[in-house]
């Protein structure tokens, strides 16, 4: 199969939200006004997206601006049209409630089918989503507790409340978790779960090598690309564990995040996890090359120019190691130097590398999208088009995938 027509397929297969029909219900909470910002992320990602309100909902939010952000007709009463209850839930891939009242979880959990919404749910088979959102002691009351432990118990997923301040003015937690992550855990919820039972290990973003308290070297990485190989890991059923140079992005939920700032942090969290044991190592940091001979504890004046040494490369150590994982590293050149890449993957004892020409417009460092080619100690060459880095890192593991098996 061409690539191109693989990666139509795995479109196909849910790697994003292509081609996906989200039925999205919105309860009545202050929260209600951010459905407009969650039916657009949706739609972002592909999806399409068909609303429906409770009575409450509509005292936050009007119909017609779920309306015009979905492009779709917007679902408020059980008699808007005849049988809409059960043809609506049957066309759709996901069910998401978002913000989720107490009443429409105690509602979900106790069968009550009085409004559009809740008849939908009991309508609905497929995968679930729910993003409680309402007051930190509402929130924690056991009834509440209860009620969700019930839905956790029948497979449907929860993402958040966060915690911080309520629109009540109190403290607590109960906050509507933030849209990004309640995209992630839509599309971790369409995702082919091909990687259960596996533990990856990926690294991302720079490492800082200090000369003195104030000054480092480092690089440009800003850790999208292996934010995005974790993630995609996360979302196919793989444990994993992210570790992660110094980068502006949110810690990704549902996976182990370690934050260093050193290629010798970086080593030592690397061997601590392999030593527990790891399936796939995924090394798609950019550890900075140089550090400083003898990095100074005070301020260094300007007539002392450091001296510098190479850093450990880190994955030559952990392929060296005794309990030797999978290895997939990276190769970042400045020009088509593909043999440059191949020599990498040898002398490092890679299984796999990635290659990026990081001076071609729209790859490498710090872009949302990525052109590769993927190489294996068996001369396998997999190149892919200029895609997003959630994409690219999908062609990996398929990769990964197919050179394992
Ligand atoms: O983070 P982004 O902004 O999204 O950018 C993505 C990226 C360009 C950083 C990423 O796609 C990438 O290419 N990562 C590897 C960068 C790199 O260090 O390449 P390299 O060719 O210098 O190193 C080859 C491999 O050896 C890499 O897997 C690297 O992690 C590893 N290495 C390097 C030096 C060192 N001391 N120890 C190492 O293990």
């Amino acid at each position: 199969m061409s690539f191109s027509a693989a990666k139509r397929k795995r479109n196909q297969q849910l790697t994003n939200l292509k081609n996906r029909s989200v039925l999205l219900g919105v309860s009545g909470g202050v929260a209600a006004y951010k459905a407009v910002e969650l039916v657009r992320r949706l739609k972002d990602k592909g999806a399409s997206v068909t609303v429906m309100m409770t009575g409450a909902a509509q005292q936050f939010i009007t119909p017609l601006s779920l309306q015009i952000a979905s492009q779709n007709t917007v679902y408020t009463s059980l008699f808007q049209e005849p049988l809409t209850h059960i043809s609506i839930p049957a066309a759709a891939d996901i069910l998401v409630v978002a913000p989720a009242t107490a009443n429409s979880i105690a509602k979900f959990a106790n069968g009550i089918a009085d409004d559009m919404l809740s008849t939908a749910f009991l309508a609905f088979r497929g995968p679930v989503v729910i993003a409680p959102s309402m007051n930190g002691k509402m929130y924690e009351h056991p009834v509440v507790q209860e009620n969700l432990k019930k839905l956790l118990s029948l497979g449907i997923v929860q993402t958040g409340p966060d915690s911080g301040p309520l629109a009540c003015g109190e403290e607590g937690t109960g906050r509507l978790a933030e849209v990004r992550d309640i995209v992630d855990t839509v599309v971790a919820a369409l995702t082919p779960k091909d990687l259960i039972g596996q533990k990856i290990v990926v690294t991302a973003g720079p490492t800082r090598e200090y000369l003195d308290p104030v000054r480092f070297i480092s690089n440009r990485s800003s850790g999208k690309m292996g934010f995005s190989v974790a993630k995609a890991a996360r979302n196919r059923g793989a444990e994993v564990v992210l570790i992660s140079g110094p980068t502006a992005l949110e810690s990704p939920q549902g996976l182990t995040f370690r934050r260093v700032d050193t290629s010798d942090q970086m080593l030592s969290a690397l061997r601590d996890e392999t030593e527990r044991g790891v399936s796939a190592l995924i090394m798609a940091a950019a550890v900075a090359d140089f550090r400083s001979v003898r990095p100074s504890k005070a301020k260094v004046g300007k007539n002392k120019i450091p001296l510098l040494t190479c850093t450990e490369d880190i994955v030559s150590c952990i392929a060296g190691g005794e309990k030797r994982p999978f290895i997939i590293g990276f190769a970042a050149e400045t020009g088509k130097k593909l043999d440059r890449a191949r020599e990498k993957m040898k002398r490092k004892k890679m299984d796999m590398i990635v290659f990026n020409d990081v001076t071609e417009k729209g790859s490498g460092f710090e872009t949302d999208t990525n052109r590769v080619v993927i190489m294996d100690k068996k001369n396998g060459v997999m190149r892919t088009g200029l895609m997003s880095k959630d994409d690219v890192a999908d062609a990996i593991l398929d990769r990964y995938l197919k050179i394992k098996a």
